[in-house]
């Protein structure tokens, strides 16, 4: 298992290319599940969430292969309607396989996921949606069967705006019968990206990046060129980096999507300028402790709540963030605390006091979003941090070290 050695407390400075974004890609591979022939998707990220997806669309008679972040799905040879728990339990976006497989086949079995490491994550406002366009589901040994010869579009109301069931009942709905009616949808970029790649193929969706969408269903798609939307959560993660250690600029980033994280950074204290797709940031001298919620999109994203708060653990005075989202993902507080940090929890809502500094120690990561805190920590920690189980950053983040090194940051990838 790597670990990563971290010789922190130094001042960064560089320039940083930001890749596709995890989130979209996963949902758009699925999608190429639609079409009866070949898909490209490009600037794919190589992760190991990538890779897993592709595991499971070539154990589902999908080929798909990754050369130089261009990705080919050619899904005309199907042969497998079954996402394995082995790859479910590794990845729970596998369970996006559900929906375009039932609307093009009429039947799929899929793992039911299990928790994560932060707590139970169910799928049932996936299922329910389903179920609305007319599919037969059932639970045999931890899978869900789902069955029905045609998909009929009926009204669907999420009590949550949920991401992925929106995502789900998307690629479910577009080969329906008739319409269907999302109301309270996901509005996040991703999703929005996933409804222009299925209109390009010749879906009929409206409403897209509302809360209420339409789809018209139509009886097949075609096969087309993407090009992934950049990562939202890998830029704000950078720019957390640059606000406590140095002057960098992040190229291949859409500000647009990082509305609230600017505003945030900048009243922390960063002075940052941007354009259509770059945004540079300077090192802030006096951090301000700026306090946080997470929400949906366009909201403060949960996936950046851990990395802000390894920042708030050495701004000046107290601040609080609150999960809205995920009200029990904090396994970075007891690591954060390993590296100095004054943090108290409360139900879903952290209470930070800024200290000076940190000082290295070793810690452990915990899920994707977890150890990248944990590098930023270390980063800004004194000293030397050793960060074991990164198997957890690399399902997230393409070359993170790489990246980090080029910006001039001592971090270096040892096999334990
Ligand atoms: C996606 C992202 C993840 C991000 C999350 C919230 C991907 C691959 N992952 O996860 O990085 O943190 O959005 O922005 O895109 N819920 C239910 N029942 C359901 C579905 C969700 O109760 O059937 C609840 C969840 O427990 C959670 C909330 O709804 O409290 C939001 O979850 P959701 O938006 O579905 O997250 P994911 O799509 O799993």
């Amino acid at each position: 298992m790597d670990k990563f050695i971290i010789n922190g407390g130094k001042k960064i400075s560089g320039e940083v290319n930001i890749s596709g974004a995890k989130n979209a890609v996963l949902p758009l591979m699925t999608a190429a599940l639609l079409v009866d022939g070949k898909t490209t998707i490009n600037s794919v990220p190589d992760l190991r969430d990538t890779r897993t997806m592709m595991r499971l669309l070539n154990i589902i008679g999908a080929e798909a292969s990754l050369k130089a972040n261009s990705m080919c799905i050619n899904a005309s040879k199907i042969n497998n309607l079954e996402a394995p728990y082995d790859l479910v339990k590794t990845m729970r976006a596998s369970f996006y396989v559900l929906g375009p497989l039932l609307a093009r086949f009429g039947e799929v079995r899929v793992s039911l996921p299990g928790g994560c490491a932060w707590g139970p994550r169910p799928v049932d406002f996936h299922l329910k949606g389903l179920e609305k366009l007319g599919a037969e589901i059932s639970l045999e040994s931890g899978y869900i069967m789902a069955k029905a010869k045609r998909l009929y579009g009926n009204k669907i109301c999420f009590d949550f705006p949920s991401v992925g069931a929106t995502g789900n009942i998307l690629m479910a709905s577009v080969l329906a019968r008739g319409e269907t009616c999302i109301e309270n949808a996901a509005k996040e970029p991703e999703i929005v990206q996933l409804c222009h790649v299925l209109n390009n193929m010749g879906a009929n969706i409206g409403g897209i990046g509302s809360s209420k969408i339409i789809v018209n269903g139509v009886d097949n798609l075609n096969p087309i060129d993407i090009d992934v939307i950049p990562d939202r959560i890998e830029a704000g993660t950078y720019l957390i980096a640059g606000a406590v250690m140095g002057d960098i600029t992040l190229n291949n980033c859409n500000p647009k999507h990082l509305k609230d994280v600017l505003d945030k950074l900048k009243l922390a204290g960063a002075n940052i300028s941007s354009n259509e797709n770059s945004i540079s940031i300077n090192k802030i001298d006096s951090i301000s402790a700026v306090d946080v919620t997470t929400e949906v999109y366009p909201g403060f994203p949960t996936d950046l709540q851990a990395q802000w708060m390894a920042f708030m653990s050495i701004a000046n005075g107290r601040s609080s963030i609150v999960d809205t989202v995920y009200h029990d993902r904090f396994t970075h507080i007891p690591e954060l605390i390993r590296l100095g940090a004054d943090i108290r929890l409360n139900g879903n809502k952290a209470e930070i006091n800024g200290v000076e500094k940190l000082i290295g120690a070793q810690v452990m990561s915990t899920d994707i979003r977890a150890s990248a805190a944990l590098i930023l920590g270390a980063i800004i920690a004194e000293g030397k941090t050793e960060i074991s189980r990164v198997y957890h950053i690399d399902r997230g983040y393409d070359s993170i070290e790489k990246k980090f090194q080029s910006l001039g940051v001592d971090i270096v990838r040892v096999n334990e």
